[in-house]
C-alpha cells in the first residue's frame, strides 16, 4: 500500500478575499497545518515599530532583522511565529499595524528575513504529522512554492470584502494594501499563471472551500 502523499497548497489574494477562513476550513477537513503568512508580515512589522525602526531607515532594518529568532509553536492546527520567543498580539490586527504592514512587506530584506522561515513550515507540518500544509499569503503560488500541488487565487469585488471586515468589527486599508502590495517590485501580489482563479463576490464561503476541496481531495484519497 503506498503512503499518502504530504500535499502543499497555497492560497493568495487580495486583503479581505476569504483567504484565511477558506484555508482553516481545509486544514480542519484534510488535517492540514495552516500557515497565514500575512500574519507573519504583520508581527514582524508590529515588532520593528516597537523597537522605532521605520521601514526608511535600511541599514537599521537590516540590523534589527539579523537579531530576530524566528521560531514555530503550534496554535492548534495554525503555525504561530515566535519573534524572540514572543508570539504576535492582538495588536497586529489593529489599524496602526494595518497601515504599516504593506510598507515594510514591500522591502525585499524584510521578505528575505521570511522566505526561508515560510519553506521551513513543510518540515514543521511534517515532523507534526499532517497531511500537508495550506499555506495563504500574497506570493505563495508565484515564490514561496511555485510547484505546490494546488494554487489557488481568490479576488472578491472590494466593496465586498469592505462589507466583510465591518462584519468583522475591524476597521482595514484595504485598498491601499492591495494597491501597495500589487505594485511593489519584489513579489507583488499577482495570479500566478497556472493558479486556479476563484472569483468569491458572489460565492459564500462554503462555495468557495467546496470548489477548492473537489479538486483535492482525490489526491489525498
Ligand atoms: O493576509 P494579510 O492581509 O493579513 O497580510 C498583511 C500584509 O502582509 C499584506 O497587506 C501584505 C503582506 N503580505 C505579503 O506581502 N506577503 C505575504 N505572503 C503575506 C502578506
Amino acid at each position: 500500500m503506498s503512503a499518502s502523499p504530504f500535499i502543499i497548497i497555497a492560497i493568495d489574494g487580495g486583503a479581505a478575499s476569504g483567504k484565511s477562513s477558506s484555508s482553516r476550513i481545509l486544514a480542519d477537513k484534510f488535517n492540514l497545518l495552516h500557515v497565514d503568512t500575512g500574519s507573519f508580515y504583520r508581527h514582524l512589522t508590529a515588532e520593528l515599530l516597537a523597537r522605532k525602526v521605520p521601514h526608511t531607515d535600511l541599514p537599521a532594518l537590516k540590523a534589527a532583522l539579523a537579531a530576530l529568532q524566528l521560531t514555530t509553536r503550534l496554535n492548534g492546527r495554525s503555525a504561530q511565529m515566535l519573534v524572540d520567543g514572543r508570539p504576535a498580539g492582538d495588536e497586529i490586527r489593529d489599524q496602526r499595524v494595518n497601515e504599516h504592514v504593506s510598507h515594510y512587506a514591500a522591502i525585499p530584506e524584510v521578505r528575505h528575513a521570511l522566505l526561508g522561515y515560510q519553506r521551513g513550515q513543510v518540515a514543521v507540518g511534517r515532523q507534526h504529522g499532517f497531511r500537508g500544509v495550506v499555506m495563504e499569503g500574497r506570493d505563495i503560488g508565484s515564490v514561496i512554492f511555485p510547484d505546490a500541488d494546488f494554487r489557488f487565487f481568490l479576488h472578491a469585488d472590494p466593496v465586498e470584502r469592505a462589507k466583510r471586515r465591518e462584519k468583522e468589527g475591524r476597521q482595514d486599508s484595504i485598498a491601499e494594501r492591495d494597491r501597495l502590495d500589487s505594485s511593489r517590485k519584489t513579489s507583488p501580489l499577482t495570479c500566478p499563471a497556472g493558479a486556479t482563479d476563484i472569483d468569491s463576490t458572489f460565492l459564500s464561503l462554503e462555495q468557495v472551500v467546496e470548489k477548492m476541496a473537489a479538486l483535492i481531495a482525490p489526491k489525498l484519497g
